[in-house]
């Protein structure tokens, strides 16, 4: 990277990633790029005009909010405003084929993550010597080349948008220049699920500040430098990178396939004894402590006992934890040491021994897929349709971001380090590809040495790649070429 860095202007920036797309519903449709790469980079110029920016998120979010505090104030449920997004993306493959050459010195990337399903603990196979995930065969292939993610107020807008997008790459022409390998198709659930992931929780909490954007963050938020989420800025660790990549960030995507009768079963079946609980209290209480937080969103540093749905909508309140409180350093009476939100954001169990976290923090950006539980699954504890998350999170790199995070975090037993036993695996996104039993401890807090075996996985990986997103200047001089 040159060492005149241009003043940061958020035009530039792909609106996804620091403020990111409003969304009821969101696309993420899948390409490979035809062999007339000409063609597809001068079809690319006319895409980057209907590229949402950071600039116009924000006016978006300001006109939603202006909207919901209008009905408000009138009495009435606000009416979602029409509004689309569009942003994209490309994979290694993609900038190969492009044949832009410079290396964007990020390990994870330059190999895909086909190549890294492994470390990352995807179950899978050995097929003559190479390991294969038991990844859909979309994912297989190695062809994929970028992603153009659309978002809207409903699936019709979102309709709309891709009719003008497939029109401007002339797909289903004979002189098409990409094709869908793939499309994944996000949904939030509906009603009061709105905002929580498939297992109930309610999930996009806890996001880290970024300075000059988010200026005035809440009590216990993180505020980390641009650079860990935009490459070429303070903070981002890796040096000499092309001076065109700067603005950019890379973009974890994984198809999260998540069996939610299964979970809540062994939640029924493992609930928790004592303490006058009644067995559903029991059983929300341990999914409270593997998740780290209530349904509500309520962290249970703070809620330990009992679920309090005020703090978990306040944003005053529910990120202002650090998992400090004088009995929780040494033992798991508040929290597990390995419950998803402590593996994944550690917080006073690495600062307090003397280690930053901000490297660490990615930006999450995902959606949830598919229907709601049916009563027949819910009878029969099985899982009958697909449904999950494409989780979604940006970084400057990968390789201290995402990929640190999923293996030296959450499957790694022995963390966080120096504590008085071993802590387990996250118990929501740890896995290992060695058919082992996961186990973890802490989960009761009347016997916190017991350690819980977790019978089977309850979040599959069935897919993903690793992709970068350029900013807007680098689309229009090194990506698109004029027509
Ligand atoms: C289906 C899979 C997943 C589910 C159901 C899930 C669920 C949740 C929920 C409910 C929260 C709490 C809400 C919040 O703090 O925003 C959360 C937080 C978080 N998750 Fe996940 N998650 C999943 C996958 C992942 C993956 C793959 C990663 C990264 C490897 C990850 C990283 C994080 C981080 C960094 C936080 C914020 C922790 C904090 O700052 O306190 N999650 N997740």
């Amino acid at each position: 990277m040159s060492s005149t860095v241009p003043a940061f202007d958020p035009a530039n920036v792909q609106g996804d990633i620091l403020v990111g797309l409003p969304k009821k519903a969101q696309q993420y449709i899948i390409f490979q790029i035809d062999d007339n790469v000409t063609a597809f980079r001068k079809a690319l110029n006319n895409l980057i005009p209907l590229i949402t920016t950071t600039t116009q998120v924000q006016q978006d979010r300001t006109k939603i909010a202006n909207n919901k505090k209008a009905a408000q104030e009138q009495g009435k449920t606000p009416k979602l405003i029409k509004l689309s997004g569009v942003n994209v993306a490309f994979s290694q493959a993609g900038l190969t084929k492009m044949g832009i050459t410079d290396d964007l010195l990020d390990t994870a990337f330059t190999a895909g993550q086909l190549k890294d399903s492994k470390n990352l603990g995807d179950p899978g196979k050995d097929v003559d010597g190479n390991f294969v995930p038991d990844w859909l065969p979309a994912f297989l292939q190695g062809n994929i080349h970028g992603v153009i993610l659309i978002s809207g107020d409903c699936a019709a807008t979102i309709t709309e948008t891709r009719t003008t997008i497939e029109h401007i790459f002339s797909v289903g022409t004979p002189n098409a220049t990409l094709h869908e390998v793939t499309t994944l198709i996000g949904k939030v659930r509906p009603g009061p699920e709105d905002g929580h992931e498939h297992f109930g929780f309610l999930d996009g909490i806890s996001q880290p500040a970024i300075e000059g954007i988010d200026t005035n963050p809440n009590p216990g938020q993180e505020t980390v430098r641009q650079g860990i989420i935009l490459v070429g800025r303070d903070g981002d660790g890796i040096a000499n990178r092309p001076s065109w990549a700067i603005d950019g960030s890379f973009l974890a995507l994984r198809y999260l396939f998540q069996l939610v009768p299964e979970f809540n079963n062994f939640l029924k079946g493992n609930a928790l004894t004592g303490n006058g609980l009644t067995p559903d209290q029991g059983s929300e209480l341990l999914g409270a402590r593997l998740m780290g937080r209530w349904k509500s969103g309520a962290p249970i540093d703070l809620a330990p006992t009992q679920d309090d749905p005020a703090l978990g909508q306040d944003a005053s309140r529910n990120n202002n934890f650090r998992y400090d409180f004088t009995d929780d350093q040494t033992t798991t009476i508040r929290c597990p040491f390995a419950a998803h939100t402590r593996k994944t954001n550690p917080r006073a169990d690495l600062e307090d021994i003397g280690f930053s976290t901000e490297t660490r923090r990615i930006i999450r950006r995902g959606v949830q897929f598919g229907d709601e539980v049916t009563p027949q699954e819910a009878a029969s504890g099985k899982t009958a349709l697909d449904r999950g998350l494409i989780f979604a999170a940006y970084q400057s790199t990968i390789p201290n971001g995402f990929q640190f995070i999923q293996i030296s975090w959450a499957n790694a037993t022995t963390f966080p380090p120096q504590k008085p036993f071993t802590p387990g695996f996250d118990p929501i996104i740890g896995q290992t590809n060695d058919d082992s039993v996961r186990t973890l401890a802490g989960t009761d807090p009347n016997n916190q040495t017991a350690e819980l075996s977790l019978p089977t996985d309850w979040v599959l990986p069935k897919g993903g790649e690793y992709f970068f997103s350029p900013s807007i200047p680098a689309l229009r001089t090194k990506f698109a070429l004029a027509a």
